[in-house]
């Protein structure tokens, strides 16, 4: 049973969240959307390694339609992943590399299947439009 005391406290907290325009509480804030690159850039199989505004990231598509986003900063000592050049295809045979010491990292999941790297890329959530890649 809810006393009186508790419901007043928690009906006032409740106004308080409905009246603060703007404002987010805890879980219920959204993360804000990064628009990444066009979806027709990152061919099937394959991906590219993309400046932006959250640094250098992976971007593939492992298989059609199915698009994954990473951070392309490198897990053993924080090289970028992938050529030098950005806007070449980065993976072959289903994996990036990384040209510093050689770790290699799955175009699929970012884990790390060569060392000397041992953790996984550093993973990004995907959305899309009819036209664009997001990242959250
Ligand atoms: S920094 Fe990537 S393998 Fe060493």
């Amino acid at each position: 049973m809810t006393s009186r005391r508790s419901f007043i406290g928690s009906s006032f907290i409740g106004a308080l969240v409905t009246l603060i325009p703007g404002k987010s509480f805890g879980a219920v804030s959204k993360a804000k959307k990064t628009k990444v690159c066009k979806i027709s850039s990152i061919p099937v199989g394959g991906g590219k390694i993309i400046k932006s505004t959250r640094g250098y990231l992976l971007i593939t598509q492992p298989k059609k339609n199915t698009f994954r986003a990473f951070s392309a900063r490198c897990t053993h000592e924080g090289c970028t992943v992938g050529p030098v050049a950005t806007g070449t295809n980065a993976v072959s045979g289903g994996v990036v590399n990384c040209n510093c010491h050689g770790a290699q990292f799955s175009a699929n999941d970012g884990s790390a299947v060569r060392g000397p790297a041992r953790s996984p890329l550093k993973k990004y959530v995907v959305s899309k439009d009819k036209t664009y890649l997001y990242i959250n």
